[in-house]
């Protein structure tokens, strides 16, 4: 049996959303899990609501705990690790899910030796349909990055990448789900526009899209493949399909993925 005793640094968006498909999907024990926030508040919400235990400070969480996940902003990583430093333990599995912040520049903040797991996770965990990468610092054995993949598997999937990888990670699924939001919101105005009441637009839109989803996921078919496959010629899909194009859809969505990138690349200076 793992020893799933997990401690929660930062309890907002995403720590919440950790929090809650761990414990609602995963099978996590509410009373095996502590919270911690400097906003007192925040983590005393979440403990109320999924009956966990919500801590006033560090030094009491930290030796109690198997996996210590951090959820703070890459800018509060550096004060959070000198905090923390003296208190972790060498078995302890330190999982991050800062974006652009390294393995490296997390370890040199803690004790030798200290195993050090990054994870780029998106907002889609709360529903347990998250896209998940993970990678692991020289410390961490295939079995503990293996024992971390786990924990997270029911908020997601989760696949195993070289960190060098990991902004590019950032940069696709981890900004990812605001895109779609974008692309959802754009197509709902849309039907408006050509005269669908809103609620009707919406509910088709979002519809279409988890379908979509759903006929990739299942059929493992190129993209292109399905699109093929809807598109008659001189048809409306067609039309449709030549305006994106030359509207640059496909050459926009590369320009911003590639920006996102970048930025995870800045974001600790
Ligand atoms: N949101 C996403 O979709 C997403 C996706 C992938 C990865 N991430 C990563 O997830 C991390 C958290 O993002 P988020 O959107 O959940 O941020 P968030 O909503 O701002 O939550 C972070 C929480 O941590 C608190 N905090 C700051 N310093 C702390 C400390 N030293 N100890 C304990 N708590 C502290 C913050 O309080 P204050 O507000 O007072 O600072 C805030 O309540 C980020 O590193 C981000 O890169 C986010």
């Amino acid at each position: 049996m793992q020893d799933k005793r997990i401690g929660l640094i930062g309890c907002g968006t995403m720590g919440s959303a950790i929090a809650r498909g761990m414990i609602n999907k995963g099978g996590v024990e509410p009373a095996a899990v502590q919270v911690y926030d400097v906003k007192r508040e925040q983590s005393e919400k979440l403990a109320q609501e999924l009956q966990l235990v919500a801590v006033p400070d560090l030094a009491a969480m930290i030796p109690y705990c198997r996996h210590l996940i951090i959820a703070v902003k890459p800018q509060d990583m550096a004060a959070l690790l000198k905090t923390i430093a003296p208190l972790v333990k060498p078995h302890q599995l330190i999982t991050s899910i800062a974006a652009g912040i390294s393995i490296q520049f997390i370890a040199s903040l803690l004790p030798p030796g200290s195993k050090v797991i990054r994870l780029m996770p998106n907002t889609a965990c709360l529903v347990g349909e998250g896209a998940m990468a993970i990678s692991s610092g020289a410390a961490v054995t295939a079995a503990e990055q293996e024992e971390v993949s786990a924990l997270f598997r029911p908020l997601g999937l989760v696949v195993p990448v070289p960190e060098k990888l990991m902004n590019a990670v950032t940069g696709l699924s981890g900004s990812g789900p605001a895109y779609v939001f974008l692309f959802v919101e754009a197509l709902i105005d849309a039907g408006v526009n050509a005269g669908l009441p809103r609620e009707v637009a919406s509910a088709l839109v979002v519809q279409t899209v988890f379908g979509a989803a759903q006929m990739l996921r299942e059929s493992k078919l190129h993209p292109a493949e399905l699109r093929n496959a809807v598109t008659s010629p001189a048809g409306t899909t067609s039309a449709a399909l030549q305006v994106l194009e030359e509207a640059g859809f496909r050459g926009s969505l590369g320009k911003a993925v590639m920006q996102a990138f970048r930025r995870a690349g800045e974001l600790l200076s």
